[in-house]
């Protein structure tokens, strides 16, 4: 058994891995996600790095008794539990800024698609050989408000690149950087004014129990009707039923999701019906809704593609190996904990 297992690696890791055969030398390769099923074969491990599939909750590190370091290979750390963490005196690490410009730009490959209809029209002309205009008609984004909640690395480049279509920019963020402000040329305002004023309202918080249904059912119907709402931060951060009641009803005119609540769960549902299912049913009831949401004509839904870029995936992958080399040197970097 070697030091670290490395969780969830696909093909192109594998490959991409093979450069750095010294790192190699101390890494096992797991192509599985970490699961009550197969924990067993992780608990000798010291050092894990897993993508956003492991769920590492109390219950499961209990049962990974010489844990002692968790690097995860994406930025968000939702996924663990860094509480119950820092109690067992286990580190955890993210990759910080590998997907700042990733993101931000499939932020505005997503609103472009919505708003010109451009699948539609794609669509049509290949499937059907039809060239009509009729129901492909958009919106400009010149001149329009784009709310960007969330103003932090991924935020501040959405900000960059709306001031490229002269859009007017509103942002909320619980730390406000003023600097930012005045350099950039946006205006914080209130999460209420935001979702008041915005025509397209885009999300680059992490998910946390702060961020937890920061978009609710008490503050969607603020929402500006006909807006448009884009998620490529984290789905449990907008209540899916809420959301789909404003989308059934026409007051947001449509979203586009990169993520979604319960999207584990939508991937393996198999599993979720074989559980508890007095204990699921909440999930249940998203999943469920998720399916409704991507049949809908005025929603887009994408498999959590924004990080996926050659250039963000080396930065991951070059990051976790200098994460875990520097954890075995005894000096951690990148902690969220
Ligand atoms: P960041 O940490 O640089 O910025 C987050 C911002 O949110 C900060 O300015 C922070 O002050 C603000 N914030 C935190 N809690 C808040 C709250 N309760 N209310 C208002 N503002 C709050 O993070 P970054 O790099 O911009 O990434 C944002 C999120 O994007 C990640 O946490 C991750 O979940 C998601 N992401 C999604 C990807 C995908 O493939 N779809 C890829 C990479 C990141």
């Amino acid at each position: 058994m070697k030091k670290v297992a490395l969780l969830e690696i696909s093909d192109w890791e594998k490959e991409a891995l093979q450069k750095f055969p010294e790192f190699l030398a101390i890494a096992d390769l797991y192509s599985e996600s970490l699961s009550s099923e197969n924990i067993e074969k992780f608990q000798d491990y010291a050092i894990i790095s897993p993508f956003i599939n492991s769920r590492f909750t109390p219950e499961v590190i209990t049962k990974l008794p010489h844990l002692r370091y968790i690097t995860t290979r994406s930025t968000g750390f939702d996924h663990i539990d860094v509480d119950y963490c820092r109690e067992k005196k286990i580190l955890v690490s993210n990759v910080p800024a590998y997907g700042s410009h990733t993101v931000a730009e499939y932020t505005f490959a997503l609103l472009l698609c919505l708003v010109r209809k451009i699948y539609d029209a794609y669509h049509r002309v290949r499937e059907e050989g039809n060239f009509s205009l009729e129901n492909l008609r958009g919106r400009e984004l010149f001149g329009k408000t784009l709310g960007v909640i969330g103003t932090g690395r991924i935020g501040t480049n959405v900000v960059k690149i709306a001031k490229g279509f002269q859009m007017k920019i509103l942002a909320y963020d619980r730390y406000p950087d003023k600097e930012k402000e005045k350099q950039l040329g946006f205006t914080y305002v209130s999460l209420e004014q935001l979702l008041q004023e915005s025509d397209i309202i885009t999300l680059h918080v992490p998910y946390n129990s702060s961020t937890h249904h920061l978009l609710n059912s008490n503050n969607i119907p603020l929402i500006k009707k006909g807006a448009f709402v884009i998620n490529t931060a984290r789905g449990g951060i907008i209540e899916t039923e809420a959301l789909y009641q404003a989308l059934k009803s026409g007051q947001i005119a449509g979203a586009a999701l990169d993520v979604l609540e319960e999207e584990k769960e939508i991937k393996e549902e198999q599993e979720l019906l074989l559980k508890d299912r007095l204990n699921e049913t909440e999930k249940l009831k998203n999943v469920v809704l998720n399916h409704i949401l991507v049949d809908l004509d005025n929603v887009l839904v994408t498999p959590h593609n924004a990080f996926n870029t050659e250039e963000a995936l080396h930065n991951i992958i070059v990051t976790t190996i200098d994460n875990i080399n520097s954890f075995l040197q005894g000096k951690p970097q990148n902690l969220v904990s």
